[in-house]
């Protein structure tokens, strides 16, 4: 539970539906994977910015566990992808300091493409500056019942009672155990919903819809998510006057 007293104004955890791509090319009577490539120079945007505004942690939803349900040639064209931009960008990233971590099932990935992922994680590791998560094969749902099969396996062998189990030791078995919950979610593109994102760890999260397009999301589009979330009284359950009392 987050704590009440923690009326921050700069979100430590920014969380981001980086949707619209397909849209935005279309809108150019393009390819989608046009809009794709796009959606890579706004995400070194985002970084750019959430570094400068020294966001701890930036969760970006790159590609959902029910987007392989599109058609064949685009899937593949955002794997070639992920693949180009994990291998062209890592150093960068390592550079300034960035530490990235894949969240998601890796194992529906290509044996290549885990082995980059793997690689870029290692080389990162260490890094003090910005967490950036990307999410790719990730759906809230599998996160959520990943944590449950992982406490069961304590529980068969001996080492956990069911009743032991309560929600601190679910959100230490989620993905995103060790980071601060997420305070900001961005959603560009229009569309008001999660559409499986982080089910769990947007429990208590400022929500932020904005029709832009990911491709036309910038520094400004960013900075005004931020103002408009720097206004919010978080309450979390109790009332306005309990927390104005607190400040
Ligand atoms: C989001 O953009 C990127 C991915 C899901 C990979 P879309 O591809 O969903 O773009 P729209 O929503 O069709 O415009
Ligand atoms: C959500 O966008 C997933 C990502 C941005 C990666 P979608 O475009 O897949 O979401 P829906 O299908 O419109 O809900
Ligand atoms: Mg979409």
């Amino acid at each position: 539970m987050p704590s009440i007293s923690k009326q921050i104004k700069t979100p430590q955890h920014v969380a981001i539906i980086m949707d619209g791509n397909g849209r935005w090319a279309e809108q150019r009577g393009k390819h989608r994977v046009f809009g794709h490539k796009h959606g890579v120079r706004s995400l070194r945007k985002a970084i750019a910015f959430a570094t400068e505004k020294k966001i701890q942690v930036l969760t970006v939803f790159a590609f959902s566990s029910e987007n392989w349900r599109r058609p064949k040639q685009e899937v593949n064209m955002l794997m070639e992808l992920f693949f180009t931009v994990l291998g062209g960008e890592v150093k960068k990233l390592h550079k300034h300091g960035i530490k990235l971590k894949i969240i998601g099932e890796l194992t529906g990935f290509s044996a290549r493409l885990q082995k980059k992922v793997h690689a870029a994680e290692r080389l990162t590791e260490n890094n003090q500056g910005l967490q950036l998560n990307v999410a790719a094969n990730y759906g809230g749902r599998w996160d959520i019942t990943q944590a449950t099969k992982k406490l069961l396996k304590l529980v068969e062998n001996g080492s956990l009672k069911s009743d032991q189990i309560d929600e601190a030791m679910m959100q230490q078995a989620l993905t995103l155990s060790q980071i601060p919950e997420v305070d900001l979610m961005i959603r560009t593109g229009g569309e008001y919903r999660i559409s499986n994102f982080l089910l769990w760890q947007l429990a208590y999260a400022e929500l932020y819809f904005t029709d832009t397009l990911w491709p036309d999301f910038d520094g400004s589009c960013f900075q005004f998510a931020l103002d408009v979330f720097s206004g919010k009284e978080r309450r979390f359950g109790q009332t306005s006057e309990q927390v104005r009392d607190i400040r």
